[in-house]
């Protein structure tokens, strides 16, 4: 409290002496770095101090705060915005790093209902999964080579311009701030037809953040529920397949605000390590990338070709991790062997057993295929309707060897315009009642792979099973709602400032845009369509998210009623548990009375 007639000072001070109480502010600013940010109490306005950009804190000494705001100062400490919101001082708050115009809760995101047991790890001591009740701030400082790809994202010949620069990182969470140096370049190659682009943050120095020293910001560009691939992560995670999962942040860079991101993993050794090994890094094996081109080819369709490497070209197959101590590889065709081995196998196998439906030949394929996870990420498939993925068009998956298990299995990312309900090119006309043959019309590819697998009786039926608990147990209106409702709870006050975003972005790039509002994100939630229109939106967004799920979920659910779930995946538990329940309560019952 600034005291100007000099008689009052005395007394002022034995006042405060009495009564003053310093009261500490953190709180993370949304403007670009020409803002400050001050807090506004009892009609004063104290500026707060710069700590790491964007976070601002003030301690400020005075009797009685009670109630405040936080305001954007101009350089001059003019103020320039006053956030809507009236906050009441509490020490809890005082030790979070508040945001500027949003409240300050707690959010509880209600978990999916697991509907198998599964022998992932999904995440290590050291590498848990990232908290998805939160937003994070991420603040990049880049050198100029950030301003040429954001401005061509593309070179000529549409080569993707993946030039790395220089950056200073800042991470803000609810209770702390990191800071790194780094780098960031662009992601993908769809992503980046969009004027919001995609980025990956690269940790330099042997930091870690979170046990990461990757970060990839996904832009969400086309879906106007922001959640969509959120919710779907969350999916393939409760039905036990490894996935690198997400959680949201608000992203700067320099002077520019990007909106708010998803942030996800990314597929390298450290995520497979924790994900699938248990934090063992020892056991983490070679890896493929599978690419296709559609609809004109090729695909990789995971055929036997011969045992010489060159045959899988890598237009097909890239190698993502090599595991250099494979002795059996190094002493055969190299990087190229495990993949060919599994191709070879595959082959074999089918031609054996592909109409057999003994234990024999479910068991000749468990020897070296993950069936279990494979079919799961089809059910995912199946339910969400995933374009770019594995079974469409064996898009946005890896083939891994899993050494420890010595088996192999697919890990999928990636899941662009999924639970759209989106037709696209390639599914035909009742494809949103097709539980089966939905993904199997693509032009100049046999699905030979998928095809192949689900021609055997046996995997078919486990295939039904897989899909009639999923749909019974979590993929459901009832069952999803509450966990759509806690994710808008968390974001909401982030989408209409994220949508307008891009709208004052400076850059020259003309990308993509889905002028989306926040009523678009509320009825795209529910049941409101967004149908493409040329002067505001380039995507479909055919079903909301919940109609999709109820109606994808109960067509599921149809075809499959007859199903009888196996007591080994918990039907016996789940009545064994009501039975215990009715135990209970008539135990109870006799003792009360
Ligand atoms: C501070 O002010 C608030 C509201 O004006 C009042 O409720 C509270 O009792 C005051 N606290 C102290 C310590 O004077
Ligand atoms: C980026 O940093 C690396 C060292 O980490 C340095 O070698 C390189 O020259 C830097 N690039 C620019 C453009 O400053
Ligand atoms: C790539 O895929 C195409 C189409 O399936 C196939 O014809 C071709 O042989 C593959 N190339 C290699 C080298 O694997
Ligand atoms: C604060 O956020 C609300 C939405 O939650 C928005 O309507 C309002 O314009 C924002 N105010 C400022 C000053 O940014």
């Amino acid at each position: 409290m600034k005291i100007k007639i000099f008689g009052f000072t005395i007394v002022s001070t034995l006042l405060s002496i009495v009564n003053a109480k310093v009261y500490n502010f953190k709180a993370v600013s949304l403007s670009n770095n020409e803002y400050i940010l001050g807090v506004k109490h009892d009609d004063v306005i104290d500026q707060m101090t710069p700590a790491a950009f964007p976070l601002f804190t003030a301690q400020i000494e005075a009797d009685n705060i009670s109630n405040y705001k936080y305001v954007v100062l101009d350089q001059t400490g003019q103020v320039v915005e006053e956030e809507s919101i009236d906050r009441e001082y509490s020490e809890d708050n005082s030790n979070l790093n508040e945001v500027y115009n949003r409240t300050t809760k707690q959010i509880t995101i209600p978990e999916l209902p697991k509907p198998f047991k599964t022998s992932y790890s999904l995440g290590s001591k050291n590498f848990v999964p990232f908290p998805n009740n939160e937003i994070w701030t991420i603040h990049a400082q880049c050198d100029e080579i950030y301003d040429e790809v954001k401005n061509t994202p593309f070179l000529e010949g549409n080569l993707r311009n993946d030039k790395e620069s220089n950056c200073t990182l800042t991470i803000i969470t609810a209770e702390d701030v990191y800071q790194y140096q780094g780098t960031t370049r662009l992601v993908g190659f769809g992503s980046r037809l969009y004027k919001k682009l995609s980025w990956v943050f690269k940790i330099k120095d042997d930091k870690k953040f979170f046990g990461r020293t990757a970060l990839k910001v996904r832009s969400m560009s086309n879906d106007p529920t922001l959640m969509r691939e959120k919710v779907l992560t969350d999916l393939y995670t409760a039905v036990g397949v490894p996935v690198q999962e997400g959680t949201y942040a608000r992203v700067l860079i320099n002077n520019d605000v990007w909106g708010l991101y998803e942030v996800v993993d990314t597929l390298n050794k450290k995520w497979i390590a924790a994900y699938v090994h248990n934090g063992d890094k020892k056991m983490v094996g070679t890896n493929y990338k599978l690419f296709s081109f559609h609809p004109s080819g090729p695909y990789a369709e995971l055929k036997y070709l011969g045992d010489d490497p060159e045959l899988y070209d890598p237009v097909n197959y890239t190698v993502d991790e090599v595991d250099s101590d494979d002795v059996e590889a190094n002493k055969n065709s190299g990087k190229y062997y495990r993949l060919i081995q599994f191709t070879k196998k595959f082959g074999e196998w089918l031609e054996k057993y592909q109409d057999d439906s003994s234990d024999e030949a479910y068991e000749a394929l468990e020897k070296f295929l993950d069936i279990e996870s494979t079919l799961k990420m089809m059910v995912v498939e199946t339910l969400s309707l995933v374009k770019d993925n594995f079974w469409v068009i064996m898009g946005n998956v890896a083939l891994y060897y899993n050494k420890e298990k010595d088996y192999y299995q697919f890990l999928p990312y990636d899941f662009d315009d999924a639970m759209k309900g989106i037709k696209g090119p390639y599914l035909h006309d009742d494809y949103i009642q097709d539980c089966y043959t939905w993904a199997d019309d693509v032009p100049n590819f046999e699905h030979y792979f998928t095809k192949g697998l689900l021609s055997n009786p046996r995997i078919s039926e486990r295939y039904n099973i897989i899909l009639a608990k999923t749909v019974r147990d979590t993929f459901n209106l009832d069952t999803v709602s509450s966990h759509i409702d806690a994710y808008a709870d968390l974001i909401r006050e982030d989408v209409e400032w994220n949508f307008n975003a891009i709208d004052n972005l400076q850059t020259s790039y003309d990308g993509f845009v889905n002028h989306y509002t926040l009523n678009d994100f509320e009825d795209n939630l529910e049941s409101g369509h967004l149908l493409v229109d040329t002067t505001i939106r380039t995507d479909d967004a055919p079903y909301g998210l919940k109609e999709f799920i109820d109606i994808r979920g109960n067509n599921c659910k149809a075809v499959t009623a007859d199903v009888q779930i196996p007591e080994e995946d918990g039907a016996f538990s789940h009545s064994f548990s009501i039975f215990l329940l009715i135990l209970t309560q008539i135990l109870l019952f006799i003792t009360l009375y």
